[in-house]
């Protein structure tokens, strides 16, 4: 794991690599299933949680629907992406063997974690978050579930007490206002929650999308990990790329075309293209090509094992009956701990 990763964690002798190795760590991380999976998600998150399985750590990978409600407004596509959503992960190789992954919505004490977490929520943390003031910037209507969304993905991650939180840059901000809640909370009832580390790979922290800016669900701008190869070629041809001609020396560190095909590269294999690409004589088109190639060596193992699942769509219903059945064994206790830490009975019934 690389040393770069943009996180501090528990000091001592040794890298961050070699603690985390060492330590066993509770470790959580959740996408929105509002949209199809993208390349974004898998070098910005996916592969970090694929390494974090490996390292033998207690994983939880979910999907967060309740989250998703802030924009997907009808409730077939809501369950259909959840479905596709989970066929995804265990196709990927969050194996349910060795990972426990659930629906948000099926430990739906998170929500009563995130009311009480709310209101030790300062207005100012939330108003300074991106997603909310964005939208706002753009003159859009913002529900309060927008605004409360960075309170409802701190609930995510405190109620299994994560220790880490791999994620893409983007998503940096939500976990130090998870912290910043963490840490009020107890200081106010007492130290009963975790306070969580965010883990961001320098390297793949924005993956850039085909028009150059952060690759989205929301921009248009994905390259699917999963869509037939026919759209797959097309998100891959339609990479903007300036009008140099084949002839012409080319800036590598200008191009999202490099950006992309770097990601699939070892470093020296970069290092050549980079070369390539200054010496000019290479074409655009012969690049997308290689590209192209690349992403189907990549990823064919993981869009064949889906194929598979999707014949046999129980197995993936399984695993999640039981992570959610084991983030529950934590997860409810803990919810326990925070109501009466606060003051308020547990159920009567
Ligand atoms: P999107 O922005 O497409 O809606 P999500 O918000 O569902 O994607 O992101 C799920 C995970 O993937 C998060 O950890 C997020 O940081 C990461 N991620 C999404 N897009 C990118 C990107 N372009 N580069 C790096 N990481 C990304
Ligand atoms: N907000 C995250 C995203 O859009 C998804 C998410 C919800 C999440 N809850 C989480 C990520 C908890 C990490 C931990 O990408």
């Amino acid at each position: 794991m690389s040393d770069s990763a943009t996180r501090e964690f528990a000091s001592g002798a040794g890298s961050d690599s070699d603690q985390r190795q060492r330590r066993k760590l509770v470790v959580l991380s959740g996408i929105q299933p509002s949209g199809k999976l993208h390349l974004g998600n898998y070098f910005g998150a996916v592969k970090q949680y694929l390494e974090l399985i490996e390292q033998g750590h207690d994983c939880y990978f979910f999907l967060a629907n309740y989250h998703a409600l802030t924009s997907v407004r009808n409730r077939e596509e809501l369950l259909e992406l959840t479905r596709q959503a989970a066929l995804d992960y265990v196709a990927l190789g969050l194996d349910p063997q060795r990972c426990n992954i659930y629906r948000q919505s099926d430990l739906p004490e998170v929500c009563e974690l995130q009311w009480i977490l709310t209101t030790i929520t300062p207005m100012g943390l939330l108003e300074r978050c991106h997603a909310y003031k964005d939208k706002v910037a753009q003159g859009l209507p913002a529900d309060h579930g927008l605004f409360a969304y960075p309170v409802l993905q701190a609930a995510d991650i405190l109620i299994v007490s994560a220790n880490l939180v791999p994620v893409g840059k983007d998503q940096k901000q939500h976990i130090e206002v998870t912290r910043d809640i963490a840490q009020r909370f107890n200081r106010l009832f007492g130290p009963v929650l975790t306070v969580p580390e965010p883990y961001i790979r320098e390297e793949t922290a924005v993956v850039p999308g085909t028009d150059g800016r952060k690759m989205s669900k929301s921009y248009g701008n994905t390259i699917d990990l999963f869509a037939p190869e026919k759209v797959v070629r097309k998100q891959i041809f339609g990479i903007v790329t300036d009008s140099a001609t084949v002839e012409e020396p080319k800036d590598p560190d200008r191009s999202t075309l490099y950006a992309l095909l770097k990601l699939f590269c070892t470093p020296e294999e970069a290092q050549e293209w980079a070369e390539r690409f200054r010496r000019g004589g290479l074409g655009y088109g012969e690049v997308k090509k290689v590209l192209f190639e690349k992403f189907m060596e990549e990823l064919g193992p993981a869009r064949r094992r889906r194929a598979e699942l999707e014949k046999d769509p129980g197995v993936v219903e399984e695993a999640l009956r039981r992570g959610a059945e084991r983030a529950r064994q934590v997860g409810v206790p803990l919810v326990q701990r925070v109501r009466d830490a606060v003051g308020i009975p547990n159920p009567v019934w």
